[in-house]
């Protein structure tokens, strides 16, 4: 497919995981040409850029932001290092893709929103749910009235087994920022904030939980160091007067394997995303009315979002400041936790 918009080049920092998604976005995308990848693993890179076809491979990002000839690149990296890493990226002039969430604390998080805002570049956060089909058009529904006032909000995404020990980072909250809140629940947060049209937070009141992992068990792959929670759940309470109850969890005593919803309810209706349904009284007549989407590859769609706002030079889809507000709550979450009161956010 040709465009006549100009080609952005990028470079990849992190060959592991969730890169690939990344760089099949790029692949898809006919404004995006990939020049470089990074990874401190370097077989690692090589076999990235040798499956992929990018000609240039690094082990360190600051050389890379510095010899490769890129406009933009992706961070794919551990939590703990997307500060820091997104900071020299868009210091060094590049628009920055940072996966989820924001940053492993809101000091980062901060940090990365400001030099952003300094440097006039654009900084997106992997919140690729957003561009789920079932999310958009619900979305539209929404945001066209179909709800009323939102004024309640529940929120899950529930693991019964799903430590994730890959990486050895996830599970050491140094490295990570926390467990299913910050890894998982930050998408189930998201994508609620997102349909609600991003109330302003007021507080929180939160606990956590780490009674499976820490015996070894609930892991996907072998068991490895676990200093986080194993489950999450709180209230968050918005300016507007809507509240918003969240659990999130990487192993649970569940039934099941797993449980994921997000479901709005509002003076006009209610809502749920999965599928995308929409629940009405009117007259006393209840309605559910479950909406058809389209199939879409929201990786590819979120990949090509950043690359048309670094086109045309406007707000991605999921905004640093919008991954900022998701931060301030799960932090608020886990202080609240440790602190057993309810935490208000500045
Ligand atoms: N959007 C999603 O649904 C989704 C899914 C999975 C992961 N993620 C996020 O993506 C990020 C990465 O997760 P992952 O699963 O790919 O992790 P991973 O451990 O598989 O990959 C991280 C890679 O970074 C490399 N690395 C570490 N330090 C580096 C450095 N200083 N310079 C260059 N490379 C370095 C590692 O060698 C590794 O290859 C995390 O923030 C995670 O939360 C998002």
């Amino acid at each position: 497919m040709s465009s006549k918009k100009r080609i952005v080049k990028v470079g990849i920092i992190g060959a592991g995981g969730i890169a690939k998604q990344h760089a099949w976005g790029y692949q898809k995308c006919p404004d995006a040409e990939m020049v470089a990848v990074c990874d401190t693993d370097k077989s690692r890179a090589e076999a990235f850029a040798k499956e992929l076809n990018i000609p240039e491979v690094f082990t360190d990002y600051k050389e890379m932001l510095k010899k490769a000839d890129i406009e933009a690149t992706s961070v794919c990296l551990p939590n703990f290092l997307h500060g820091p890493v997104t900071v020299d990226a868009l210091n060094a002039g590049k628009h920055v893709i940072c996966e989820k969430p924001l940053a492993h604390s809101v000091k980062d998080g901060v940090k990365m929103v400001e030099t952003a805002k300094k440097m006039k570049k654009t900084l997106m956060v992997g919140f690729h749910q957003r561009f789920r089909g079932e999310t958009q058009v619900l979305k539209q529904f929404i945001d066209e009235g179909a709800l009323g006032k939102v004024y309640y909000a529940k929120a899950a995404y529930l693991r019964r087994v799903g430590i994730p020990a890959w990486g050895q980072w996830f599970c050491l909250k140094e490295k990570s920022g926390g467990g299913p809140l910050i890894d998982i629940g930050v998408h189930a947060l998201d994508l609620t904030l997102y349909l609600m049209g991003f109330p302003e937070p007021l507080s929180v009141s939160a606990s956590t939980y780490a009674e499976i992992g820490p015996q070894g068990l609930g892991f996907w792959g072998t068991p490895c160091k676990f200093d986080v929670e194993d489950l999450g759940v709180g209230l968050v309470k918005f300016k507007n007067g809507a509240t918003l109850l969240l659990e999130t969890s990487w192993a649970l005593n569940m039934q099941g394997d797993s449980e994921s919803y997000i479901k709005l309810y509002g003076t006009d209706g209610g809502a749920i995303l999965d599928p995308p349904t929409i629940f009405k009284n009117q007259k006393n007549i209840l309605t559910d009315t479950k909406m058809s989407f389209p199939k879409v590859e929201p990786y590819n769609l979120e990949i090509a979002n950043f690359i048309e706002s670094i086109q045309e030079n406007k707000a991605p889809m999921a905004t640093g400041e919008q991954g900022l507000v998701s931060l301030k709550i799960l932090e608020a979450m886990y202080k609240s936790s440790t602190s057993k009161k309810e935490v208000f956010i500045k």
